[in-house]
């Protein structure tokens, strides 16, 4: 098992079983479409007025790296204002640009950095260290930027030099967003065309947000082509919830008897919905009501009342459609009647921690039957889970689930490494003590 950095194995939790859970909550903004609010607004001429803005750490560390580039920005009560440079007019960072946990700040950072006219070094925690980069680096080199890793056997800390970027038709082997939006920001800053097609449609808030601040592209089907030289005008954002965060809170009620939950103002954009449609496979009792546009992106609220679950399968484009929720996806499994199977899912091991191997070993624990295969997991079902002491291996998805679990578990179960939560969902452990009456601690 690789090395933790020490901060990402703190805080310890301590959940007992829950009743159902009932009432109405939010959960924080969107983390991808904060990590593209700050870059857009950054690259766009004028100020951006963001709302929803999600404060947890990967998306400070966005922010924090584009004030190092020269981009200032405001908190205000109920808004960030970014004050955009323009396309070309960064500065170049004195400092290491420290990306801490976020593969989505780094990958799509990079792209951006590689259409700069200056060099800049980019790093983060222990486990972003060990996730790969290459995806994005080896498009981009062939674009025309230089990239320089700096530690032997790792991606990062890695040195980027920028400047005189050409278009390419690139297809790429993985669905990717990240891949597909580092390219398409290069692509602003290139001579000619940058196509990119992929394998199958990943999330795709970057070409929403891309033409809300007034760039034109072609999109059709799995292939997106933008133009170099086009520059981006300040608009007003308005992020919806996490779908990702809001996953959480659906399999809890999903498998909690008696619940009654509404989630309110969650982003429902296809590209993310994936664990939706695979929990009403299941048998879960889901609806969206309320459907409404925040710019680009749709939104609704999501109530989900309990029933009880049968085992599915997942496989295919559903895969990418719910790439962030199969640590609570197995959860839900865990608790069908039936068995299920995941297929096609290698993209798992290389996210925050090695989700497959991760997520088998900790769910074991609370005497649930699973089975790791090469590219995803069998989940037998059926079993009764019994509390457990956990730990959530640096992956702040994982540390959620199985809190999750906990509600579900009889008896008590610790899960410690919570730390890692900061980065996606401040404040989940706070509205999780409320909805079920204090049966979650958690000690940071
Ligand atoms: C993200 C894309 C996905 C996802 C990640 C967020 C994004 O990663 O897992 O949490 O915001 O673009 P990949 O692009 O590596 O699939």
């Amino acid at each position: 098992m690789k090395k933790l950095d020490e901060n990402l194995t703190q805080g310890l939790c301590r959940i007992t079983p829950s009743g159902a859970l009932r009432g109405t909550i939010r959960v924080p903004g969107d983390k991808s479409i904060s990590h593209r609010a700050v870059m857009l607004a950054s690259l766009a001429e004028g100020t951006s007025v963001v709302r929803g803005f999600l404060e947890s750490s990967d998306c400070i560390a966005t922010l924090n790296a584009f004030q190092k580039l020269g981009v200032e920005s405001e908190h205000r009560p109920d808004s960030l204002l970014i004050h955009g440079r323009g396309m070309k007019r960064f500065h170049p960072p004195r400092e290491i640009l420290d990306m801490g946990n976020s593969g989505t700040g780094t990958r799509l950072l990079l792209g951006i950095l590689a259409g700069q006219d200056f060099s800049a070094t980019v790093t983060g925690d222990s486990s972003l260290r060990s996730r790969p980069m290459r995806r994005v680096t080896e498009p981009l080199t062939r674009m025309g930027a230089t990239f320089t890793p700096l530690e032997e056997g790792f991606d990062l800390p890695l040195r980027v030099e920028g400047g005189n970027l050409r278009g390419i038709e690139y297809r790429s082997p993985v669905a990717s967003a990240q891949v597909k939006s580092a390219l398409l920001l290069a692509g602003l800053f290139a001579e000619g065309l940058t196509a990119v097609e992929e394998p199958a449609l990943s999330r795709d808030h970057t070409e929403r947000m891309l033409e809300t601040f007034g760039v034109k592209m072609e999109r059709k089907n799995l292939r997106c082509v933008v133009q170099g030289g086009q520059t981006l005008a300040a608009r007003e954002v308005r992020i919806p919830g996490d779908f990702s965060s809001a996953a959480f809170f659906m399999v809890a009620a999903a498998i909690l008897p008696g619940s009654d939950l509404v989630i309110r103002e969650v982003g429902v954009n296809p590209t993310r919905t994936g664990l939706l449609h695979v929990l009403r496979a299941m048998g879960a009792h889901i609806t969206l009501r309320h459907m409404k546009y925040f710019g680009a992106e749709p939104v609704a609220d999501i109530h989900v009342t309990y029933a009880p679950l049968q085992g599915t399968r997942v496989e295919g484009e559903t895969v990418v459609r719910m790439i962030d929720e199969f640590p609570i996806f197995a959860v839900a499994a865990a608790c069908a009647s039936t068995p299920s199977v995941v297929t096609g899912a290698e993209e798992l091991r290389v996210k925050e921690s090695d989700r497959i191997a991760v997520i088998v070993e900790e769910m074991k624990k609370f005497g649930a039957v699973l089975h790791e295969r090469p590219d995803g997991f069998e989940v037998s079902g059926g079993a009764d889970l019994t509390g457990a002491r956990c730990f959530a291996h640096g992956d702040h998805r994982v540390a959620m689930s199985l809190a999750v679990a906990g509600l579900a578990a009889k008896g008590e179960t610790w899960v410690q490494g919570t730390a890692p939560v900061a980065t996606s969902f401040p404040g989940f452990f706070q509205i999780l003590s409320d909805l079920t009456g204090g049966q979650v601690e958690n000690h940071t």
